[in-house]
């Protein structure tokens, strides 16, 4: 198999049989050692590369992705940051000036995740570098770096050409589908194939379970699976929306849930994982599930010509078992346009970059004085993601008053029965997720849509 892409300003081309073969590992091999392995699980991003398709410049996690993923686009490591001449980037020179860099295990990371972010202009440094690990500097010199190349002009070299067109791959183990309509007539001739996305879960299951995985179809290639479609009656989410994308997509909308995508991963995670694997994998721990849930989300299936669509709260059956037959894939999800009332609370060991121990979203609308309509979701509480039915029959037609929350909460037992595991006990997982009720009172009037 042959996959094409630009690395550091020279087109090349990669030829390997495995298709799950890292960009780390083939980088490293090479003798671009620059990119560093630290935890190899897309959690410290030693391994960070920018990545440019299409859709512009993003930092990436190189070890939990995998070759064929790169066809066509143009990549970064830390020895192509520094302009041909030589001259350092500018990150990199605050970075000198500013003493951003200690034993340096780090540094190479650090400095293409902010040139990543500095080629797209962000200024929300801390949120940029979340994904980050270092472990002798410190982070306030490197946010001071960030900072002083805020104006600094984007060099010429960083931005990069339109990706190189190359051939669709396609051997006995992986297709590279390059629409939906290819996915579809393919993965029903080839239901037990494993579909990837953007990796962030199947990444992990090579280089952490050291896994065969038999037959692939990697999705990046399916533009048309890719983009948010903000009707007059629903937003439309393609199953390949990244998580940052639909983070800025969604903030309009529904400010609180794009806040909870904030503190998904890191942004190294959100540039890769899409809400299509956040759904399909069934995870109970999942964070886009309890929100959409909440909202009254739909998923839409499809396999080859045949398409059907459900609540997504039906999808979730039980704990490792989803209502998705041999040869489906998720194609789409819908979410009604209500008035923006979600309100979502992350509860994890760490603000940034932790995999929640509970999640609540929560929508007490509330008319003519009552509660009317109240979806209440949690993930963490069961082995699937589940709407709260006692909690809301507590709050259905009751006035928003500490009183009515202090009853429903009390009714969380009856809703779930959590596990103990490493994140929390079940009996923490209860008090937490039922200070979440209690708490929604403290969120403020103006997050609740109250009409006359
Ligand atoms: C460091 C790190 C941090 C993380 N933090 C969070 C977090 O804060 N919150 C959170 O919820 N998750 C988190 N995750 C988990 C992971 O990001 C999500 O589960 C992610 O959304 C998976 O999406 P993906 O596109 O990467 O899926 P993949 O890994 O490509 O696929 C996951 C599964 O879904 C299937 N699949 C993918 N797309 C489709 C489709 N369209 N139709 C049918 N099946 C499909 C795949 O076959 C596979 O079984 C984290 C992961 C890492 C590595
Ligand atoms: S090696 Fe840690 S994120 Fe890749
Ligand atoms: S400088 Fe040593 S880990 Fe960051």
């Amino acid at each position: 198999m042959e996959i094409s892409f630009r690395l550091n300003g020279e087109d090349v081309t990669a030829t390997t049989d495995d298709p799950t073969t890292t960009l780390l590992d083939w980088l490293r091999d090479r003798g671009l050692t620059g990119t560093k392995e630290g935890c190899n699980e897309g959690d410290c991003g030693a391994c960070s590369v920018v990545v440019t398709g299409a859709d512009g410049p993003k930092a990436l996690n190189a070890c939990i992705l995998f070759l064929p993923q790169l066809q066509g686009r143009a990549i970064r490591t830390v020895e192509g940051i520094a302009a041909p001449d030589g001259t350092l980037h500018p990150v990199q020179e605050a970075m000198i000036d500013l003493h951003g860099s200690q034993c340096g295990f780090c540094t190479p990371g650090f400095v293409t995740t902010m040139a990543a972010a500095h080629a797209n202009g962000c200024t929300d440094h801390a949120d940029q570098i979340a994904g980050n690990l270092c472990r002798c500097t410190g982070y306030a010199p490197i946010l001071r770096a960030a900072k002083a190349v805020e104006t600094a002009p984007v060099p010429d070299h960083m931005r990069e050409t339109p990706p190189i067109t190359g051939p669709q791959i396609l051997n006995s183990n992986a297709f590279h589908p390059r629409d939906a309509d290819e996915l579809a007539a393919w993965y029903a001739d080839h239901p037990d194939a494993t579909l990837i996305a953007g990796a962030t879960d199947v990444g992990l299951w090579v280089t952490k379970q050291f896994r065969d995985l038999g037959q692939v179809a990697f999705l990046v290639g399916c533009d048309d699976l890719k983009g948010v479609e903000i009707g007059a009656d629903e937003i439309a989410i393609g199953a390949m929306c990244d998580m940052e994308t639909l983070r800025h997509a969604i903030a309009p909308h529904f400010a609180g849930f794009a806040e909870l995508l904030r503190r998904y991963g890191s942004v190294q995670v959100r540039n890769a994982a899409t809400i299509g694997g956040n759904i399909a994998n069934g995870s109970p721990i999942g964070d886009s599930p309890p929100p959409l849930i909440a909202l009254g989300a739909r998923l839409h299936l499809r396999r080859g010509d045949a398409r059907r669509e459900m609540a997504l709260e039906d999808y979730f059956l039980d704990y490792g078992r989803q209502d998705r037959r041999p040869g489906e894939f998720v194609e789409r999800i819908t979410i009604p346009r209500q008035p923006d009332d979600l309100r979502c609370h992350k509860l994890s060991k760490r603000f940034d970059q932790d995999i929640s121990a509970v999640c609540g979203a929560f929508r007490l609308p509330v008319a003519g004085g009552v509660i009317r309509g109240a979806r209440v979701a949690f993930g963490g509480m069961a082995g699937i993601p589940k709407r709260a039915a006692s909690v809301e029959a507590a709050l259905e037609g009751a006035a928003l008053t500490h009183a009515t929350l202090d009853a429903a909460a009390a009714r969380l037992g009856a809703d779930f029965t959590p596990l103990s595991d490493m994140r929390a006990s079940a009996a923490y997982r209860l008090a937490a997720a039922e200070g979440m009720i209690r708490g929604l009172v403290h969120d403020g009037p103006d997050l609740l849509a109250v009409t006359p």
